[in-house]
């Protein structure tokens, strides 16, 4: 058990510090057909959920999938640029297909998502192995950009959409547990956060038709899925009405009352708990300018919608906050801390992503975020230090005046603060029991199954009869930073 809690120790601080996972493709599709396509992700939720349409849209065409990069004739790169670091790691990727590329002329290799947005064609200048290059918005157009360059041209497509939201497209799960799957419920993003590149690359937010949304929560809970999260970049401003969104549907849904109505983010998350009571509901991510108390109603009165938050804070303190165009105060967000721990108890999760080294942040002002960790007592944290990214507010307006040693140290701080609150969080849950659904075999062991309560918290047990998609009660016998460790209660 030691051993255990040891290496899950360092698990978590290499999630704390880079909250960018890679993903590749791992369907293997094998129809015969002349053309293989590899798909790799990188960035936030909303990219992998994007490579599943992305996917989709390029099966259609005609394309087999494979999780071997070796194997594929076309390579697309789904990209972040969220950080310097982050599409630093895509340019030594695309070094690395380089050398494929020297003994495989014909293997096409693609940019997509933010990174291709935020460069367009100076892209295809910068990086010469590249062929392609399509933004978010852009992937429908995907199969006439490859015949582009199939017929010997380089094909760029970064055209920005106020309408796209791809509700009609299904999605091909990839890297599924068949359990767990995401579903994109709006797309863009109108707040200017002055730090964030967002904005630019995913262009004005507009939100998905919930009918679409419901459909697509039903066939995942028919084929066994077991768990929603509904994305967004700020799920809380999800609006929704016919007439503004889509007046060519109103006629054929005249006869259905709701048509009239408004849908905002609760009335959307009551239609989804009300597919199944067994269906798990999650969202991402709550801007605390927007989350209403209407929505933390709603989750209390579901017990299938999950009683976790991500409420990113960014900073404590509220000078940082108003640079940072974040639009509300250190007491607002305080405000809704307590509003979520009064309707919502004590034991619902509160995650948040902060940024050290903000320009002109003094020591004083760092110390306040560090103070607001332990007001909220967070379960966890994404944690980062500022990077400046070209064309944003902050680049324009201010000086990245903090020395990156400094950057550093207050990340260092930020970190350590959430590991012991994480740890003083997990050890009050020892003793309870949790409704856990089994996501699969623990990581660790394949004699213990792995899954998650409703507050988000990983919890590994021994596996005995139980299977994935089940939920088991789970008693916590003990934890570490970032797992609780229990025994099913029979
Ligand atoms: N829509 C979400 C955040 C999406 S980006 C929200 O509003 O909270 C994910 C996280 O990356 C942000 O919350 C922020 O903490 C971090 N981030 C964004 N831009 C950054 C930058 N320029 N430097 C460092 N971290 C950044
Ligand atoms: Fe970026 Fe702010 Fe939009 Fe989040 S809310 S995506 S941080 S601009
Ligand atoms: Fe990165 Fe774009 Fe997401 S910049 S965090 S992939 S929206």
């Amino acid at each position: 058990m030691q051993e255990l809690i040891k290496e899950l120790n360092i698990l978590s601080e290499v999630n704390a510090e880079e909250n960018c996972e890679v993903f590749k493709t791992s369907v293997e599709q094998n129809t015969g057909r002349q053309r293989k396509l590899y798909v790799e992700s990188y960035g936030c939720q909303m990219n992998f959920s994007d490579s599943e349409i992305v996917t989709s849209i390029m099966q259609k065409e005609g394309f087999d999938t494979t999780s071997d990069f070796q194997k594929a004739d076309v390579i697309l790169l789904n990209t972040c640029s969220i950080r310097d670091k982050a599409e630093q790691t895509v340019r030594k990727r695309l070094t690395q297909f380089n050398t494929i590329k020297k003994s495989k002329p014909e293997l096409l290799i693609g940019v997509l998502g933010c990174m291709a947005e935020r460069l367009k064609s100076k892209l295809l200048e910068e990086e010469k192995i590249v062929d392609l290059v399509a933004g978010p918005d852009a992937y429908r157009d995907l199969p006439n950009l490859v015949r582009q360059v199939d017929e010997g041209q380089r094909s760029v497509n970064t055209f920005l959409s106020r309408e796209e939201t791809y509700a009609d497209i299904s999605p091909v799960r990839l890297n599924s547990n068949g359990v767990t799957a995401f579903i994109s419920i709006m797309r863009g993003c109108d707040n200017m956060c002055s730090f964030c590149v967002v904005p630019f690359t995913r262009g004005r937010e507009r939100s998905r038709d919930p009918y679409s949304i419901i459909n697509e929560a039903k066939t995942l809970f028919e084929q066994g899925y077991r768990e929603v999260t509904l994305l967004g970049q700020n799920v809380d401003s999800y609006k929704w009405s016919p007439e503004v969104n889509n007046k060519a549907r109103l006629d054929a849904r005249l006869e259905k009352a709701e048509v009239f109505k408004v849908i905002n983010f609760a009335n959307l998350l009551e239609m989804v708990a009300l597919v199944n009571p067994d269906l798990r509901i999650r969202f991402s991510t709550s801007h605390p300018k927007d989350i209403t108390d209407e929505v933390l109603h709603t989750m209390k009165k579901y017990d299938n919608i999950c009683k976790y938050i991500h409420l990113p804070a960014q900073s404590g303190n509220t000078r940082v906050l108003e640079l940072m165009n974040r639009t509300y105060t250190r007491d607002w967000y305080i405000n809704r801390v307590n509003a979520i721990r009064r309707i919502l108890g004590e034991d619902c999760g509160i995650s948040s992503d902060m940024i050290a080294g903000f320009c002109t942040e003094t020591e004083e002002e760092h110390q306040d975020t560090l103070t607001l960790m332990d007001y909220v007592k967070y379960d966890f944290s994404y944690m980062f230090y500022y990077s400046e990214r070209p064309g944003t507010l902050a680049a324009k307006k201010f000086k990245d005046d903090i020395p990156l040693e400094v950057k550093k140290k207050r990340l260092q701080e930020i970190i350590e603060k959430q590991q012991t609150i994480s740890t003083e969080r997990n050890r009050k849950d020892i003793g309870k029991v949790f409704k856990v659904l089994v996501e699969g075999t623990s990581k660790r062991s394949v004699e213990d199954l792995q899954g998650r309560n409703s507050a988000n918290k990983v919890v590994i047990f021994p596996k005995e009869t139980y299977s994935k998609g089940e939920y088991v009660n789970v008693r916590v016998k003990d934890c570490t930073a970032a797992t609780l460790l229990g025994e099913a209660v029979k």
